[in-house]
């Protein structure tokens, strides 16, 4: 299968973005077809200083590769190295009806509070459409909030076909799993919005002491405690073995045990998770012409698939 997805390059990706996606992104590799983009031209509509930009598309890369990806299995690329894809979300958006994207949550919220939204924003799911369509995807793997824009580029195809014939690949989304619960610093959902997010790379130390800092109840140390919903028991269990988790819930039921004692046990559990990754990344930091040697032989291989696609649909419509 062709499996597709798109990482936007606007920051430090956390322990959520890893189990709630990247995670999964990299298990895909296996069975199928893997091509994953980082969506620059996405970015843009918040990002708008260059070099940030660019350290951001750097780092997105450093980070999939150190967590598994692997360039043998999957297509890794950059979103903007493929220009057939802007030249695709013109043809698209030749037939996109306004209400439909003014029905789009990114664009209809930032209205709502007020605020002016610029025509990227706007036109951001027709791209989004483009992503998927110009390389034939069949499966699309996307966060829940993500599923009105599979939903629209499904419309577009639809109507697209309508009109000029069969010509694209109908995608369908898969919903990652999100089942695991990702609690952040303040034992809310780890979000960026919440500035409550642990980094996956980063200063060991500091990230210790961002764990060290986790808000629990005050508790007496003697009292036994509950793990059931407790957040830092939920952040122990993604990275422990069953063992490890079965001993602690012991503990915990046992009572005579600080909650300092878990978060230690967080913090180590945790490092020795990404211990592999860390090492990884810090060697590909040093060997960047690799990375982008990656990105290009990706955008290669993408293009070509892009190239063909498109030329159906200019074809289809009667341009060129
Ligand atoms: N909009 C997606 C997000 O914010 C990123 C993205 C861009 C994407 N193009 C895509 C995801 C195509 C899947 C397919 O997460």
């Amino acid at each position: 299968m062709r499996v597709l997805s798109g990482i936007q390059p606007t920051g430090q990706p956390h322990w959520g973005n890893y189990f709630g996606a990247i995670r999964q992104y990299i298990d895909l590799q296996e069975n199928n077809d893997g091509f994953y983009f980082i969506a620059d031209l996405h970015a843009l509509t918040t990002v708008r200083q260059p070099e940030q930009l660019r350290e951001n598309v750097t780092n997105v890369a450093l980070d999939m590769l150190a967590l598994g990806l692997d360039p043998n299995k999957a297509t890794l690329f950059v979103q903007s190295h493929i220009p057939e894809v802007t030249e695709l979300t013109w043809l698209l958006m030749t037939g996109t009806p306004m209400g439909l994207l003014e029905r789009c949550h990114a664009y209809k919220d930032k209205k709502e509070k007020g605020l002016s939204a610029d025509a990227g924003l706007f036109t951001y799911p027709v791209l989004m459409a483009a992503d998927i369509l110009a390389y034939d995807s069949q499966i699309v793997p996307v966060g829940a909030d993500q599923i009105q824009h599979i939903e629209v580029c499904r419309d577009l195809v639809g109507s697209f076909h309508h009109e000029f014939g069969e010509t694209f690949v109908t995608p369908k989304a898969q919903t990652l799993d999100q089942g695991a619960k990702v609690p952040g610093t303040d034992g809310q959902k780890m979000s960026k919005s919440y500035n409550n997010t642990l980094p996956l790379f980063g200063d060991v130390k500091k990230i210790r002491k961002q764990i060290m800092r986790i808000v629990t109840d005050s508790r007496p140390m003697e009292d036994p405690k509950d793990p059931e919903g407790d957040h830092l028991f939920e952040l122990y269990q993604l990275f422990a073995t069953p063992d490890q988790v079965k001993a602690m819930d012991a503990k915990y039921r046992a009572g005579g045990f600080g909650y300092g004692e878990i978060k230690k046990a967080v913090a180590e559990v945790s490092e020795e998770h990404f211990d592999t990754a860390r090492v990884r990344r810090g060697e590909l930091e040093k060997d960047l012409d690799s990375v982008n040697d990656i990105l290009v032989a990706g955008a290669k291989r993408a293009r070509e698939v892009a190239a063909e696609v498109v030329g159906r649909a200019r074809q289809a419509c009667g341009v060129g």
